[in-house]
């Protein structure tokens, strides 16, 4: 998704504005452009491809000045090129803008300007916002963007410089994501994401809906939606820039699968005081959950599959009920919502759209939301009435892999507090599941000791077509994850079933060596699931198998078994997801992918 970064201060703005957007690089992206205001001229350079392009386009013909914007743009309207990408420029090149979201009224917006003379260089709906300004611009660059603003209907984060105001740079904010560092040395920059700024200043203001920012060399003004001055502490960030760094791991994926062990420590420590849960403002009182009488968990992608695999234990420990939905699907398809509904979701980013409009939506309905995210201070985070945090630290792979693994155990969390407040479940069977949990780190480790198997499954699996997932019951959500993860890394097409449904259909697409992945790791469903992947393996499919250690059923209708350690089933999904990452990992390094950021896919989707 798109990055944007925008600087303001005594440092040379070229720098500041590519080194943030080498930052962003894990939001994905297929283009990338620069403006700066070099001696009160506006200029701007814009490459498709690798931001490498625009760096080396710029080696040549640098750009000085204190002032300037960048963008990497991920496309939405119109082809990645060098003509779509960011900045957009007004007609005579004096008035530079930067997005990220969608404006939805573009078109409308597009065909007036065009009935007013202007003509567009591009198929983006960025550009009516270039050519609005300049409609707009009269003699104050402030007044061109607040009535700018008011024309536009979408979500977006724009950052503009004007070349007749060349000492200011202005920000507004509205359904994406925008923060601020501000440094007393080094001035503000105005950035998608705190990674950009980190290297300059730890103090950031998480921009609200609606607010403007007027940036100069003497520091900014922060304005609400009624254009009133007002004053926003800034936070400092805790973590590092290193643990956003590779850490000598050729991938950030597979650095995120090696982080695991660690991160899971961190999220259950940070759920527990004195040995007791403890979830602090992450959850509801016991008064407030006897007040509930539905709940949701709505997510996309990954974090849906935490979701659903967190269905399973909250109905496992409370015997509540629990409906799951897809977040672009929750909004659209009625759900029963009222002040008795509470809404969980999952998001590992807090900016995903989809997962924010049905937070929005429920809200809308009176429902009590609870979020479950890894990034403090995200939309997600600051809109909900609780927030529990993953602590995975930064996740820069686009595919989703610590993130997922303390998703689940925020979620165990929930559901244990929930069900030790409602009297559902005894202290000692509390007890029992926390060491169980805190035993999870260890087995991860000891699964990353030998990565052979991994590595000699994708060699064979590399040139695959098609592959199959299968599982029962919450083996079946883990399928669902294992074939989301190597779709998205190796573009293989690979489709989960459970496992009892194949043969009411999709069975008759099995034929000799076609590849199957049976999960069976859920003591009651094994021998169901063993004999569903017997009448694979005799129609000729290829299994491998993963199941607990010490099954030695799975052997005789599997060419290959990777054994988990034993846990209790229904923490299975931490464990059994761990062989799937690397699996994913390794296919998608055999087939010579750039598995840290595959193809069309973007980290934050914050589009609908
Ligand atoms: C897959 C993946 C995506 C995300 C999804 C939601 O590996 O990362 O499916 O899980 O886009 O993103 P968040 O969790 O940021 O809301």
């Amino acid at each position: 998704m798109c990055g944007i970064v925008g600087y303001c201060g005594r440092l040379n703005a070229q720098d500041v504005v590519l080194n943030g957007l080498e930052k962003l690089e894990y939001r994905g992206y297929d283009s990338a452009g620069i403006s700066v205001l070099d001696n009160n001229i506006l200029k701007t350079k814009k490459r498709a491809g690798r931001l490498e392009n625009l760096e080396d386009a710029l080696k040549d013909d640098p750009f000085t000045g204190n002032i300037g914007i960048g963008h990497t743009r991920w496309a939405t309207h119109g082809i990645p090129n060098e003509i779509n990408a960011h900045p957009h420029l007004n007609s005579d090149g004096t008035i530079s803008v930067i997005h990220n979201g969608i404006i939805e009224n573009y078109g409308e917006l597009k065909d007036e300007l065009l009935s007013k003379g202007y003509t567009f260089k591009s198929e983006t709906d960025t550009e009516v916002i270039a050519h609005l300004l300049d409609f707009y611009y009269k003699d104050n660059f402030f007044d061109a963007v607040t009535n700018t603003v008011k024309r536009l209907k979408g979500a977006y984060a724009l950052v503009m410089l004007c070349q007749k105001e060349p000492d200011t740079l202005i920000a507004v904010r509205h359904e994406s994501p925008l923060i601020m560092g501000v440094s007393k040395e080094n001035g503000c920059i105005l950035a998608s994401d705190i990674p950009s700024v980190l290297e300059y200043t730890r103090d950031v203001i998480y921009l609200d809906n609606d607010e403007m920012v007027v940036a100069n060399l003497d520091g900014y003004k922060i304005y609400d939606k009624d254009l009133k001055e007002i004053n926003k502490k800034s936070e400092k960030v805790e973590w590092d820039l290193e643990a956003a760094s590779k850490e000598g791991f050729d991938h950030f994926m597979i650095k995120e699968i090696f982080d695991q062990p660690k991160a899971i420590e961190d999220a259950i420590k940070n759920k527990m005081k004195d040995d007791e849960i403890n979830l602090e403002l992450g959850s509801f009182t016991k008064e407030e959950l006897e007040n509930i009488n539905r709940i949701y968990v709505v997510a996309c992608g990954t974090a849906y599959h935490a979701g659903q695999v967190g269905k399973f234990a909250i109905e496992h420990f409370t015997k509540i009920p629990v409906m799951t939905d897809i977040a672009s699907e929750f909004r659209y398809n009625s759900p029963f919502i009222d002040d008795k509904t509470l809404l969980i979701l999952v998001s590992q980013s807090g900016e995903t759209a989809d997962t924010l409009a049905a937070l929005r939506e429920g809200k809308k309905h009176g429902a009590k939301v609870l979020s479950v995210t890894n990034v403090v201070g995200s939309s997600i985070a600051r809109e909900s009435d609780k927030t529990l945090y993953c602590y995975a630290g930064p996740e820069i792979s686009v595919a989703s892999t610590k993130a997922y693994t303390t998703q689940l155990i925020a979620l165990y969390f929930l559901a244990l507090d929930f069900a030790k407040k409602l009297g559902k479940i005894s202290d000692d069977e509390v007890k029992n599941v926390i060491n169980e949990l805190k035993a999870l780190p260890e087995k991860i480790a000891s699964m990353l000791k030998d990565l052979t198997p991994y590595q000699e499954i994708a060699n064979e699996i590399k040139e695959a077509k098609s592959i199959f997932y299968l599982g029962r019951g919450v083996d079946f959500i883990s399928a669902k994850e294992g074939a989301l993860k190597l779709k998205e890394t190796t573009y293989i097409h690979t489709e989960s079933f459970p496992a009892g449904e194949l043969k009411h259909g999709s069975i008759a697409l099995i034929e000799e060596g076609t590849n199957v992945f049976s999960i069976a790791t859920q003591s009651k469903l094994i021998e169901k699931t063993a004999s569903n992947t017997q009448e694979l393996a005799s129609r000729g499919a290829h299994v491998y198998s993963i199941g607990r250690v010490g099954d030695k059923s799975l052997e005789k209708y599997s060419n290959k078994v990777i054994y988990v350690p034993e846990s209790l089933d229904i923490l299975m999904p931490v464990l059994t997801v761990i062989p799937e990452q690397l699996i994913a990992y390794y296919t998608s390094l055999a087939k010579g992918n750039d598995v840290d950021k595959p193809r069309n896919l973007a980290k934050s989707v914050t589009v609908e």
